[in-house]
């Protein structure tokens, strides 16, 4: 049961976590066009139906994943076994505090949560040593948990490729992206400078 519903949250969340890696990613052409694209998908997913259920189904889903964590870890066998499962742990603890800190930000310190709320800590010292492994792991574990599944719900050879390569190519795309999009969200590792109200949450 754990296992169904975990997959159907999962497909919802998806849909959001692409969009938004996308919009992260774009990061890469400046911070207005972060900013831009941010508010068009903010069309879609701050609508209070579809943000509810977006949030609903986060909950599902680190809920259910716990459970399977616990009851499948022993298990869990050959490299993509335990990718699935490990990525699924660090993924339910980056989420769970990703969004108390987006909430936080947005309800308590009324702060926009635009393209500066999400990079202050990426470029601020010493908060990057924790925060460029926390974005850069949540990416790779994302598509690596989709790497996993897929090297076991996948049948078909696909233009030649075997089904292992197939999930080292979508693990491979996933180390590829995070890299960049860390690259972008510090302006070519150079550092953005960080608007006066965005102080508060890295201490300045
Ligand atoms: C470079 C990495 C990331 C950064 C800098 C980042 C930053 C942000 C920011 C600034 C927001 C607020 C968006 C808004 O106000 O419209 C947000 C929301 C969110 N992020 Fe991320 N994020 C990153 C990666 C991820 C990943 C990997 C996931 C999922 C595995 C994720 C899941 C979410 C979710 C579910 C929301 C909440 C949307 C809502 O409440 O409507 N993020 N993120």
């Amino acid at each position: 049961m754990a296992k169904k519903i975990h997959y159907i949250s999962g497909l919802v969340i998806s849909i959001f976590i692409g969009l938004h890696l996308c919009n992260h990613f774009i990061g890469i052409l400046g911070a207005e066009a972060h900013i831009a694209f941010m508010d068009s998908l903010r069309l879609i997913y701050r609508n209070v139906v579809f943000e509810t259920i977006l949030l609903f189904a986060i909950s599902i889903q680190v809920i259910s994943g716990l459970k399977l964590f616990l009851s499948k870890r022993k298990a869990a066998n050959g490299f993509y076994g335990k990718l699935q499962i490990w990525t699924g742990l660090y993924l339910a603890f980056f989420l769970t505090i990703h969004i108390g800190a987006v909430l936080t930000g947005r309800c308590i310190l009324n702060l926009d949560t635009n393209f500066y709320f999400g990079v202050a800590g990426l470029n601020t010292f010493p908060l990057n040593l924790f925060f460029v492994p926390y974005y850069g792991f949540a990416i790779i574990s994302f598509f690596g948990h989709v790497a996993s599944i897929h090297s076991y719900k996948m049948k078909k050879e696909c233009f030649g490729f075997t089904v292992k390569q197939q999930s080292r190519f979508i693990l491979a795309i996933g180390i590829i992206v995070a890299i960049i999009t860390l690259y972008g969200l510090t302006n070519g590792f150079s550092g953005v400078e960080i608007p006066e109200e965005y102080h508060i949450i890295i201490g300045k």
